[in-house]
């Protein structure tokens, strides 16, 4: 078992596949001058494999793929294909343009369960926030994979003037729409647009939300990154994500891994440990892991986000998100 020193069973490995993607989100990556890491730099499928198994040999049992977009690397059947065979519930976050020509590859590696980019119900907003079209594709993709037995979770990054405005238009999608809506808090990184007056906060959701809905609290597992709810006579339900009013570092478990394959103990760390480095030297990789996983600040979220208005994106010296992925 991974176990930091605040006792934090690590069992949930983040690997994002590459920092490419067909989209071009304002909050998730620079506006100019964002270069994507070369192919050479990014880990091969069999390095992939290698590198998970030693996060599995060691109590990890829970691996999602994360991007950029990862359906947009050539090789991601393979990489999906290998995965399913370790012992480890396998998820993907994914901006669902792609998904079509994945069905059967995620049924085969026994995928359950997707967790969707989507952050407006409105085509053209969708293109002024992603800055390309695709805003049919995805919401067909929704209904493909929920058609083909998926349980998809939509994520939505809540930004204030943007798209709070649709909060209970999304909640009414899922009257007859078996989705979970995830809203989530708009985080700081490097080279997003980002200002703190553009947070909206949880409770300011369930504010607006409670002005026309009674919604009932669910259950949620101790490492759950949301707060979740149901509204009586709906399909779907709803949840929220707080990462900068009310972070849960408390129960983390995950740890990250780079399309280059850096290891990164949490979110805001920017200390990163070169794991793709050691394996391709023949060194073992194990050593590298407990002394990250051993290092994990308590609450580095937590301190991130307290005072979060006298945050500037300018100051920060992480990845922008498309590089960590999420
Ligand atoms: P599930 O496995 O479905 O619970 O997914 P998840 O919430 O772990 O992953 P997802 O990729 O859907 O991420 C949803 C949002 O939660 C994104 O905005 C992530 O950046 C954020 N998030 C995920 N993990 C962490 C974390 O460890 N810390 C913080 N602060 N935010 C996180
Ligand atoms: N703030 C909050 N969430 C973000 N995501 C990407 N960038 C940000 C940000 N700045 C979310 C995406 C994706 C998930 C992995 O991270 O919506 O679904
Ligand atoms: Fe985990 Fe870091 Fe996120 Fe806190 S901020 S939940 S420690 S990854």
């Amino acid at each position: 078992m991974l176990i930091d020193s605040f006792d934090r069973a690590h069992n949930y490995l983040r690997i994002s596949l590459t920092d490419n993607c067909n989209l071009r989100c304002f909050y998730c990556m620079p506006e100019e001058d964002y270069e994507f890491t070369p192919a050479s730099r990014l880990m091969q499928p069999h390095e992939i494999e290698a590198i998970a198994r030693t996060f599995v040999e060691n109590g990890v049992d829970k691996i999602r793929l994360t991007g950029g977009e990862p359906l947009v690397r050539k090789d991601a059947a393979d990489i999906i294909t290998r995965l399913s065979k370790l012992p480890v519930d396998l998820s993907l976050t994914t901006n669902a343009t792609r998904l079509h020509d994945f069905v059967d590859v995620l049924e085969k590696a026994q995928v359950k369960s997707l967790n969707i980019s989507l952050d407006t119900l409105d085509a053209d907003k969708f293109n002024i926030i992603t800055r390309r079209d695709g805003f049919q594709k995805v919401m067909d993709n929704i209904h493909l994979m929920l058609n083909r037995g998926f349980k998809v979770k939509v994520n939505v990054v809540v930004m204030k003037g943007l798209n709070d405005s649709e909060i209970l238009d999304f909640i009414a999608w899922t009257k007859d729409l078996p989705v979970q809506v995830r809203f989530i808090e708009f985080m700081p990184f490097d080279g997003n647009r980002w200002t703190s007056n553009q947070v909206f906060t949880w409770k300011d959701m369930l504010d607006k939300i409670e002005e026309r809905y009674s919604p009932l609290r669910l259950h949620d597992g101790v490492n759950d990154t949301d707060k979740k709810y149901r509204i009586e006579g709906h399909q779907g339900s709803f949840s929220v994500i707080s990462t900068m009013s009310a972070p849960f570092c408390s129960g983390c478990n995950r740890m990250r891994l780079t399309a280059d394959g850096k290891m990164k103990n949490c979110l805001f760390s920017t200390k990163e440990t070169n794991l793709l480095g050691a394996l391709r030297n023949n060194e073992d990789i194990l050593p590298l892991i407990l002394e990250s996983i051993g290092s994990k600040a308590k609450e580095l979220g937590g301190q991130f986000t307290k005072d979060f208005e006298k945050i500037h994106t300018e100051d920060l010296h992480n990845r922008s998100m498309i590089s960590i992925g999420g």
